[in-house]
């Protein structure tokens, strides 16, 4: 299938992208957090449990992994790639080596991993990778991001979504201005242009076609340490014009992160997004937190039944369905 091809189908409507990609270290984090040790079985577990819900094919076009993933087999035997293809779910992999302090500006970062990474892609493909996730994080303060940090940022974004396409998968272009802070929304907003000005301009010098890509960008809000209640109208139409600004017609469509929003903030807000959009633009979810808290804490409680789990799960993927249609509203939230 040709990248243009893949790239829609990772669109499709009423569809988005589940992040299941945590490194291991973030990944033992969560599990932490509900008590529950960070084993490699473990790891599957969960994942498996979400993977093979009853809804997951309905609702998910493709899931992000990590290596781990990847290679591992699935209680039933197949691959987990073979796994999600029978659901007609694409396989994803995160390729970045995460984040380093950057040289010019110690306090932001830089994301690693393009060494060797040509190498990683054929054997990715060979795995039953179609799509790919490269992070770029970007920091907000008085001085931040700084253009060195956007800058560099950039040019890695654009080296590696180049050698992706060339290895016939769909990069996902993921520039993370994160939400951390005191800034108001207009910082934001600012903040987020400037940086997606610059990936579009890394990304034409290094000639990725933007048919094949799917960028995931942060949504424009207030800073969580800002006091200020994030107002879901503000929200949308900040987010569409800072995007219809700053994105190319070309790029099909956009995948949310839900960075730290709780699940249902990041439900309305793409909700309203969807309501309001008057473009050519699919906007959906490609969401990690936003998707999984609430079937981790369900999970934990017992973790052989993966049932409850997975029916909190297919709750939630259904209302980002809906919001990725405009069609969600407060009356189908259910706690299960
Ligand atoms: P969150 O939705 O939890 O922000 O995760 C999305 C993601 O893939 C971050 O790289």
């Amino acid at each position: 299938m040709s990248i243009e091809k893949i790239a829609l189908q990772m669109l499709a409507s009423g569809k988005g992208i589940l992040a299941a990609d945590e490194s291991t270290g973030t990944m033992t984090k969560r599990l932490d957090s509900v008590k529950i040790s960070s084993t490699e079985k473990n790891r599957l577990g969960f994942r498996e449990a979400l993977f093979t819900s009853k809804k997951v094919g309905t609702y998910i076009s493709g899931v992000i992994l990590y290596d781990e993933t990847l290679r591992q087999k699935s209680s039933r035997g197949s691959s987990i790639p073979e796994l999600l293809n029978k659901q007609n779910i694409l396989p994803g992999i995160k390729v970045d080596a995460g984040t380093k302090p950057l040289i010019s500006s110690p306090d932001e970062l830089i994301t690693e991993g393009l060494s060797g990474l040509q190498e990683r892609l054929k054997e990715y493909y060979q795995l039953g990778a179609r799509f790919t996730k490269w992070r770029g994080v970007y920091k907000i303060s008085k001085n931040f991001p700084s253009t060195a940090a956007i800058m560099e940022n950039a040019i890695a974004l654009a080296k590696y979504a180049k050698l992706v396409q060339d290895a016939n998968m769909v990069p996902i272009v993921e520039p993370e201005v994160l939400m951390d802070g005191a800034h108001d929304i207009n910082k934001c907003f600012d903040a987020t242009s400037s940086v997606l000005q610059e990936c579009f301009h890394q990304l034409e010098i290094a000639g990725v076609n933007l048919k094949g890509i799917v960028l995931k960008p942060n949504m424009i809000l207030n800073g969580s340490e800002s006091g200020i209640t994030n107002e879901t109208s503000e929200v949308a139409a900040k987010t569409l014009k800072c995007l219809t600004h700053n994105v190319p017609k070309e790029v099909p469509g956009i995948a949310f992160l839900s960075g730290g929003q709780s699940e249902l903030d990041a439900t309305k807000n793409l909700n309203e997004i969807n309501k309001i959009n008057d473009t050519k633009f699919v906007f959906t979810f490609s969401y990690g937190r936003a998707l999984q808290q609430s079937a981790l804490k369900k999970w934990a409680q017992n973790i052989e039944d993966t049932e409850s789990a997975q029916a909190v799960f297919d709750q939630r993927a259904w209302m980002n369905s809906l919001a990725a249609m405009g069609k969600w509203d407060s009356n189908k939230e259910v706690t299960i």
